[in-house]
């Protein structure tokens, strides 16, 4: 089929190498090109072990992998091409300056536009998909403008709802499409261009169009209360811990509500991600620059209740090992922020094991996906602690234990041989299930005392 349409994507990471394997799929006649600058991870997508783990990821990209589909370190050759440009670069938080800690960090997609501008001639859609502030469609516009003797840009914004683990999933059937334009006649033909694009797929009623401003904060909005409903139901489960009350038990019932619904109404270690906290944080940054202090705390309490539940969750492990992990080998059974990735971007599983390590207890940690060197890397940073070992099976982990946790809520867990786990451990063996995941009765049948989150303690069937 011959290619009428040229894409290119700036940023070969979660997002961009993921949603580009899917336009290519399901548009045969649409040239797709991912750059990125760093020719290790273009390598890698190139390669049959690519840089990210996402179920079915691999059989998409294989499908269209030098057919439309291109990965490639010439960026400014891909920005010449195209006619429409993505801009999947990463938004960090800012570490220093105004807004460190909280604001995002913009330089990633300055250069990107810049770049553009730089290189580009005749007219470009350039489509921000990075997760950023509202108006930096605006000011990625500003430079774009300002920059280019012959560019005519269009600058749109489409954010990403993707979810890691289910990326694929997200990509063929979202439950919506957001398309934010200039309200005016370019911007609309922008829009519709890029519509027509998701229409061989999506039903058009999904494909929902705004302007810029609304779709760029639709996407920090949709993220905070998502988060909201998980600290939300984690400030509940230590209620539930203290009073006897079942926390899944109140969120099944409170689920039932339709005016509530059932979703995201799990209790855990905490929530973690690339997304929730920076984009809470930057929120939070957005209303205290527009002199909305009230709101941005309200937000803000939502990560502070992350925090709090996971240092709570180490310090329970404390106090339930007679208040001293000293020496105590500790099994952290999961690392990465969620089941189904291999990403350990804000995960609950670095607080807690740094706060063990921090009480002196020896901390093994295993996890099916999450390599060696980026735990450590977590964990310590630069630094080193003997105290941080990492085993290749949960059984290693657990042998010698005083205590298993769980922080991600892998399959292979819930059916682990817990009596043979059980022999192998010191007595009391305990287990903290950060996730809720295992058979709380079987294991205290077995002997464990089973410290669940959002449950109070109850006495083992026997020992
Ligand atoms: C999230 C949004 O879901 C997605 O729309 C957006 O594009 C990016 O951010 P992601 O970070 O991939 O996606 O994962 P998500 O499934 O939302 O989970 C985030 C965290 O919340 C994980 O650590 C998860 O374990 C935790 N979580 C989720 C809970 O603790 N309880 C729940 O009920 C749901």
């Amino acid at each position: 089929m011959k290619s009428t349409l040229k894409i290119c994507c700036l940023g070969a990471g979660y997002v961009g190498g993921p949603t580009m394997a899917m336009i290519a799929a399901k548009c045969p006649n649409i040239q797709v090109t991912v750059v990125d600058p760093n020719a290790a991870r273009i390598a890698e997508w190139n390669s049959d072990e690519l840089p990210i783990y996402e179920p079915g990821l691999y059989e998409i990209v294989r499908e269209s992998r030098g057919r439309n589909l291109f990965f490639s370190t010439d960026v400014d050759g891909g920005i010449r091409d195209a006619e429409i440009i993505f801009v999947c670069v990463g938004t960090p938080t800012k570490k220093q300056g105004i807004g460190a800690g909280r604001a995002a960090d913009l330089r990633y997609v300055e250069s990107a536009a810049r770049r553009i501008a730089a290189i580009a001639e005749g007219p470009k859609i350039i489509v921000e998909k990075s997760t950023i502030p509202v108006k930096t469609a605006e000011a990625i516009m500003t430079i774009l403008r300002a920059n280019s003797k012959s560019g005519q840009f269009q600058v749109l914004s489409n954010p990403e709802f993707l979810a890691e683990g289910t990326a694929v999933e997200d990509l063929l059937c979202p439950d919506r499409v957001l398309i934010g334009g200039e309200e005016t006649e370019g911007g609309a033909a922008a829009v519709q261009k890029l519509a027509s694009i998701y229409a061989r797929w999506i039903p058009a009623e999904r494909i929902l169009t705004t302007n810029l401003w609304s779709s760029e904060l639709s996407k920090l909005v949709a993220n905070a209360f998502l988060a909201q409903r998980i600290s939300s139901i984690n400030s509940i489960s230590a209620l539930c811990e203290a009073t006897g009350a079942d926390v899944d038990e109140v969120g099944n019932a409170i689920g039932k509500d339709s005016r509530i619904g059932p979703k995201f109404l799990k209790a855990s270690v905490g929530f973690g991600g690339s997304c929730f906290q920076k984009d809470i944080l930057n929120l939070a940054y957005l209303c205290q620059h527009f002199g909305l202090p009230e709101v941005s705390a309200y937000w803000e309490s939502v990560v502070k209740i992350n925090d709090w539940q996971k240092h709570r969750f180490a310090e329970r492990i404390v106090r339930e090992l007679f208040n001293t992990v000293t020496g105590k080998r500790i099994a952290i059974l999961g690392f990465a922020f969620k089941k189904d990735t291999n990403d350990t971007r804000e995960t609950a599983a670095v607080s807690v094991c740094q706060d063990l390590l921090a009480e002196g207890a020896e901390v093994v940690v295993y996890d099916p996906k999450v390599r060696e060197h980026d735990i450590r890397q977590d964990v310590l940073g630069k630094g080193a602690n003997d105290n941080l070992l990492i085993a290749g099976s949960a059984a290693e982990a657990a042998a010698g234990a005083h205590a298993i946790a769980i922080l991600t809520e892998w399959d292979e867990f819930k059916s682990l041989p817990f009596a043979q786990l059980f022999e192998n451990m010191p007595k009391p063996a305990c287990i903290f299930d950060g996730r809720n995941i295992l058979p709380h009765a079987d294991l205290r049948e077995i002997g464990f005392r089973v410290f669940p989150i959002g449950k109070a303690h109850k006495i083992s069937g026997h020992k």
